[in-house]
């Protein structure tokens, strides 16, 4: 109630404002195509991926099983026992903490002449999505000491219905853990089924690493990413890909740090965390959040050559986050962790016959990946910060000196911590600063000009979370709205056109659960099945594949464009397509018609395309049923010489691209 409100009062607002100019006079945008103000880099516009609102366990990893490894802090969680035990304790949680530190748990199962009528079932991450005529992958590690006994798998589905089913036969391995497949086709498609396991035999079976996979998989690679997740991201043709967060790089203390060596080989030997966003929002608990490290730093250097994105890693810079318990690596105890940093470097980027290079040829790829950038701390501050860049800063440039590092300016894009943060980072020589916002509307609208007066010498600017807020920060009544989307628009003509400022920007969080949500809004929501993008997704993408290489000049009446009668505007030239890309936002109610003279060019063709993205509707969003609520439209508009008669409808982003001769 109250965020409508506000939305209410906002609106009201910009209309109010808005209806004082009843009717906005003709302009003449002029674009001065051969003025070349700045490059573009090509990693201006990214994503950032971060596993919060279940983006990996539960997301993109498509895993199926929960707890598979019986590792969660409650062991059975996301399992039930089905059937009636017989005698107390044909159950059991076991821990091997002194043979297999990673990976202690499993389930002792012991049988008393079972005859299918004693099972496990597992309930998925809020169920299981399954595609009819799919093929489904089980595996489980085993270890028997009985002679045969048969276990029968089965896709229910939210019906109750068997709609997958297969047998497998395993036999008497002694001291030894095995490891065995069966698939099946799915006969249904449904949202949320659940994995049955039935017993029949006599003896004592141990169980781990229980596991259902889809073999739709990005790229078919068995045990890995939900593929309509990743295309989504490929689809925006993403400059960088920053990972794994966010705030789980630095964990609620530091035994829940993200390691990244912990995160690689084999998955039965990668350890399982807690994720911090479990228990971080009070009001959205989500107590089956954990980090299984299936999808783990290989995978991530892998999706970022997948989709050709740079990839930035960021790593915990021996401070945990100072919203929880601000733990601190004494400094005389930093080399670890600065270690861990310079191997990261070996391990993407060294030959084979190094340390680690040898590593990551050993898990499939002897080719480097290339890596140009890293992060130190997510979202950290203070003197104790730079304290600890300083020494990572030493170190890694001394043996990586082209590697460029990414500095963190705190939580927020203003005020003390920002302020000192900025200037001291400043004074460090910072190769590129992550500046923050998570603002209302009015925050974005009004901050277009915010890179205007920034120095355009020294340290970058990555804009590495952002995302405008209908409601306020962290409030769980945020929405994404088109006037959020517009509004980041408008923002962000004001980020291209400081390109020589800012070198790369994402918004944030990229995914989020429906029924697993900790932090909204989100720029792509998913389900079992499904994903769409918000509004706010759409701005990206077209923003990310009309990128442009070079900056020229929009104004009208030989200003830049940035707010006047509510216009927001920016223009580059595509080198590659010999385009001039311009971009107008119209944040106003009404439909402002203008014309766009082209100068320093020759000739143009006589048609260009027209992308518009728009709603009259300021909080209209789009959903699992009206996916394409809000999408781009494309149309030919025509060119009259060098001149265009545009008409921009009321709350509207359009993207001209026209092709010069
Ligand atoms: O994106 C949500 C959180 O916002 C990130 O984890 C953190 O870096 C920021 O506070």
């Amino acid at each position: 109630m109250i965020a409508m409100n506000r939305i209410n009062h906002f609106v009201c607002y910009l209309i109010l404002i808005l209806n004082s100019s009843s009717v906005f006079a003709q302009k003449t945008f002029v674009v001065k195509a051969n003025e070349i103000k700045a490059s573009i880099q090509p990693t201006m516009w990214g994503v950032f991926f971060e596993d919060i609102n279940l983006g990996a366990d539960g997301g993109i990893y498509a895993e199926l099983v929960k707890n598979r490894s019986f590792e969660f802090k409650k062991p059975m969680m996301g399992w039930r026992v089905l059937g009636i035990t017989k005698t107390e304790g044909d159950f059991q949680v076991l821990n091997r903490q002194d043979a297999n530190t990673a990976n202690p748990r499993y389930l002792q199962v012991t049988l008393d002449h079972a005859t299918h009528d004693l099972g496990l079932t597992n309930e998925g991450f809020r169920g299981m999505g399954i595609k009819k005529d799919l093929r489904y992958d089980f595996s489980f590690m085993y270890r028997q000491r009985a002679s045969d006994i048969k276990i029968y798998i089965e896709l229910v589905s939210s019906k109750g219905e068997t709609i997958g089913k297969t047998i497998i036969q395993t036999t008497d391995t002694g001291n030894n853990w095995e490891k065995l497949k069966a698939s099946f086709i799915a006969s249904e498609t449904d949202l949320k089924s659940h994995l049955n396991i039935w017993f029949e035999g006599n003896g004592s079976i141990d169980l781990d690493m229980i596991s259902l996979f889809p073999t739709d998989t990005w790229k078919n690679r068995p045990g890995g990413m939900r593929a309509d997740m990743i295309q989504m991201l490929a689809d925006m043709k993403p400059g960088f890909i920053r990972f794994p967060g966010g705030c789980i790089v630095e964990g609620y203390d530091l035994s829940q740090r993200y390691q990244w060596k912990k995160t690689i080989g084999p998955i039965e030997e990668r350890q399982l965390i807690i994720n911090r966003w479990n228990t971080e929002i009070v009001n959205r608990p989500t107590l089956d959040y954990f980090q299984t490290f299936g999808l783990g730093f290989f995978e991530y250097f892998q999706l970022a050559e997948d989709i050709g994105a740079e990839p930035l890693p960021i790593l915990n810079c021996g401070m945990a986050c100072q919203f929880n318990s601000s733990e601190l690596v004494p400094l005389e105890g930093l080399d670890p962790y600065v270690k861990d940093a310079i191997d990261l470097i070996e391990f993407a980027n060294a030959d084979t016959t190094t340390y680690w290079g040898k590593i990551r040829a050993s898990l499939g790829h002897a080719a480097p990946f290339h890596l140009k950038m890293l992060g130190i701390g997510n979202e950290n501050w203070g003197p104790q910060y730079v304290e600890r860049l300083q020494i990572f800063t030493k170190a890694i440039k001394a043996k990586y000196p082209d590697i460029k590092l990414v500095y963190s300016s705190g939580t927020d894009a203003d005020g003390e911590r920002f302020n000192y943060l900025n200037t001291t980072l400043r004074k460090m020589n910072a190769d590129i600063i992550d500046e923050h916002y998570y603002r209302r509307p009015e925050w974005f609208l009004a901050n277009a000009k915010r890179y205007d007066n920034y120095p355009k010498n020294g340290s970058k600017v990555f804009g590495g979370e952002y995302a405008a807020q209908s409601d306020h920060t962290v409030s769980i009544n945020n929405k994404n709205t088109w006037l959020t989307a517009l509004s980041e628009a408008a923002f962000m003509t004001g980020l291209e056109r400081n390109a020589d400022v800012v070198s790369m920007a994402s918004y944030a969080p990229l995914f989020a659960h429906a029924d697993g949500w900790q932090w909204t809004p989100d720029l792509i929501w998913v389900n079992n099945l499904q994903s769409y993008g918000t509004p706010d997704y759409y701005v990206q993408k077209l923003f990310s594949t009309n990128k442009g290489t070079k900056v020229v000049p929009i104004t009208i009446n030989n200003e830049t464009v940035t707010g006047q009668d509510s216009l927001y505007a920016t223009a580059a030239i595509d080198e590659a397509e010999n385009d001039v890309v311009i971009k107008i936002v119209n944040a106003s109610e009404k439909q402002q018609n203008h014309s766009i003279s082209l100068e320093g060019i020759n000739s143009v063709a006589a048609k260009g395309k027209l992308i518009v993205l728009k709603s009259d509707q300021l909080y209209s969003v789009n959903s699992f049923e009206h996916p394409q609520n809000i999408a781009p439209q494309e149309s030919e508009i025509d060119i009259k010489g060098k001149k265009i008669q545009l008409n921009l409808s009321p709350y509207s982003f359009s993207i001209l691209r026209i092709k010069m001769k």
